[in-house]
């Protein structure tokens, strides 16, 4: 191998076009491929910023054309040479360095590579464990390296806005006490005192308040944060936040800075206009139209209730569901030719969500085709296809069930529906707010009430009166921001006055004790004439990914891990030795 002593590169492998022509250049990169015609070689050779052809022809090295015969791919090499055009019909227009080729009149072979584990370039091959050990190796390849240029291009876009908005950016301990963010803490035992734990931050989320006590007012941070949880496409132990607090603010205009953020956002980096103000949904609403809190707008298949023009229906199902108190939901679609056994395929899939299954009807020049259409009467037909607005060529897939049940149920079928029939655009992001969240929910598993969010969300002030008395109707001053049916972002106005915190403590079943032991620091500080504030976290990595059209936030995450948790390049979580579990007293 040969050191790089005394050159120095002059150009990257993507830059050199005919103005470089006749130019003396060092270009260093790898071979990306080597094409050995006999009386010349030809090796693309590649950098991050492009490929160049470089050619090694006898007539004006000897040598360097010998050297070149051992070049396989992968290997790391320099060359020095002068710039020519491209013989006529040789070139390349899908390349910026298409028309051009350097001519080596030295080369230097840096290193050599061995056979690799999967082919880098063209097709993938190789499974995602592979390919996640051998990382960059797949950060080789031209689209992998341009999903973290667009990641940077995010974070640097988003830290110049915040930047401007006077926002300060403050970083927050990863050693420190659990944050109460719903999942498990990764947990780091100390050294110092045996038995003791630091854990990981799951958000930021007190030491942001503390901020806002201590005056910053306005706090931003690219932050990680993690979370011991059951991993997902969007779901990762470790993943990014964009994490914001301000002070003496509402919810709108917490909202509001995230909403030009993003506006700015998309233009700049997708060219792409969203439309602002970005549509708000209550829970209560979202939940009733679309069976989730994470609305996908992009499609329609609105759930409707067509419980009313059902009511004197002779069908038994009907009838029977709504005296027993439910409700029959519907949505429509473009018929789409089912045949009977896929529609009872939909039946099947529903039954999974929880809910008896489906009945049909296709809407058709004189009433409807379905199972149930003498037992509906013709007006009734007419109605419902008004409520739903069915036209001839339209197909109704309707639940009848309890109200929750047939909703939710609904709600992820037209996903899945809407996912099999291709509906779901990758260039098209529609967002949505959702607004008036409930305070709290009940955990029916512990039968006990717990905050939707986090405990130390704001209640409406006109629902405080409702707090002891019906916890469940609390609404909270929280909002999410959804992004084609992915949650993105979330974030509240906080409860900055100690008496209230103390209440939602206590409605929620944590004592004072338990309070002071786990939060004591932070009820501490809010004596200390806390600010009224509020702020949010963006999901970074579930940004980029919708934003870079891909389907898991692991491939817009430089190492992520597996779904079972695992590292595949380190091998971590490893065993460690008996020495250093000593050191714990172990
Ligand atoms: P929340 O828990 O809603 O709020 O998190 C904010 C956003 O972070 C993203 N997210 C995740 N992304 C990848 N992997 C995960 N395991 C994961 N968990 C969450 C989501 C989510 O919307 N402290 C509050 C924010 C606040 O109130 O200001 C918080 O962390 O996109």
């Amino acid at each position: 191998m040969e050191s790089i002593k005394g050159w120095k590169r002059t150009h990257t492998c993507g830059e050199l076009n005919l103005d470089s022509v006749g130019k003396d250049v060092t270009l260093m990169g790898w071979v990306h491929s080597r094409r050995d015609l006999g009386k010349l070689i030809f090796v693309d050779l590649r950098d991050r910023e492009g490929i160049t052809q470089v050619v090694f022809d006898p007539q004006v090295s000897q040598s360097a054309y010998e050297k070149a015969k051992q070049l396989k791919d992968e290997y790391v090499i320099a060359i020095k040479g002068k710039v020519d055009r491209r013989v006529k019909g040789q070139e390349n227009p899908k390349l910026v360095t298409g028309e051009i080729e350097v001519k080596v009149e030295s080369l230097k072979i840096l290193n050599s590579s061995d056979i690799l584990p999967f082919q880098i370039h063209g097709a993938v091959d190789g499974s995602e464990t592979l390919r996640l050990k051998y990382r960059y190796l797949e950060m080789r390849r031209h689209e992998v390296m341009e999903v973290f240029r667009l990641r940077h291009k995010i974070a640097s876009f988003i830290r110049n806005y915040f930047d401007k908005k006077g926002f300060i950016e403050v970083e927050t301990p990863f050693l420190t006490k659990s944050t109460p963010e719903g999942a498990r803490d990764y947990l780091v035992p100390s050294r110092v005192h045996k038995g003791k734990f630091y854990a990981l931050p799951q958000s930021p989320q007190l030491f942001k308040q503390i901020l806002m006590i201590a005056g910053f007012d306005r706090y931003y941070q690219i932050v990680r944060c993690f979370r011991d949880e059951d991993l997902r496409a969007d779901r990762q132990p470790e993943f990014t936040q964009v994490d914001v607090e301000m002070s003496f603010v509402d919810e709108e205009d917490v909202m509001g800075v995230f909403e030009e953020m993003i506006k700015r956002l998309f233009k700049k980096v997708l060219d792409y206009e969203v439309k602002t103000p970005i549509p708000r949904l209550s829970y209560e609403d979202a939940i009733e139209r679309f069976g989730s809190d994470k609305p996908d707008l992009r499609f329609g298949m609105e759930i409707h209730d067509i419980t009313e023009p059902l009511k004197e229906s002779e069908f038994k199902i009907f009838l029977n569901v709504i005296s027993a108190g439910g409700r029959i939901k519907a949505i429509k679609l473009k018929d789409q030719g089912f045949s009977r056994k896929e529609l009872d395929g939909i039946s099947e899939e529903v039954k999974n969500y929880g809910a008896s299954g489906i009945l049909w009807a296709r809407v058709i020049k004189d009433g409807w085709q379905s199972p149930v259409k003498k037992y509906v009467q013709d007006e009734k037909k007419k109605e419902i296809n008004q409520i739903l607005d069915a036209k001839e060529g339209d197909l109704i897939l309707m639940i009848a069930d309890k109200n929750d049940v047939a909703t939710k149920a609904l709600g992820m079928l037209r996903c899945s529906l809407a996912r099999r029939l291709g509906l779901l655009e990758k260039e098209k992001f529609d967002f949505v707010w959702i607004k008036n969240f409930p305070l709290l929910q009940y955990n029916e598993e512990e039968h006990r009430l717990e905050p939707m969010h986090h405990p130390f969300t704001s209640p409406l002030d006109e629902d405080i009166e409702l707090l002891e008395k019906e916890p469940l109707k609390v609404k909270a001053k929280a909002y999410d921001l959804v992004l084609n049916g992915q949650e993105i972002g979330g974030g509240s106005i906080r409860i900055h006055n100690l008496e209230l915190q103390n209440k939602i403590f206590k409605i929620i079943g944590i004592s004072e004790q338990e309070a002071q032991k786990k939060f004591g620091f932070f009820l501490e500080a809010l004596r200390y004439g806390a600010p009224p504030h509020g702020g949010m976290a963006l999901g970074f990595d579930r940004l980029v990914a919708i934003m870079t059209g891909k389907e898991s936030i692991r491939e817009v995450i430089p190492f992520p891990k597996t779904t079972s948790a695992i590292c595949p390049l380190t091998g971590a979580p490893s065993e460690v030795d008996e020495e250093q579990l000593r050191n714990f007293g172990k």
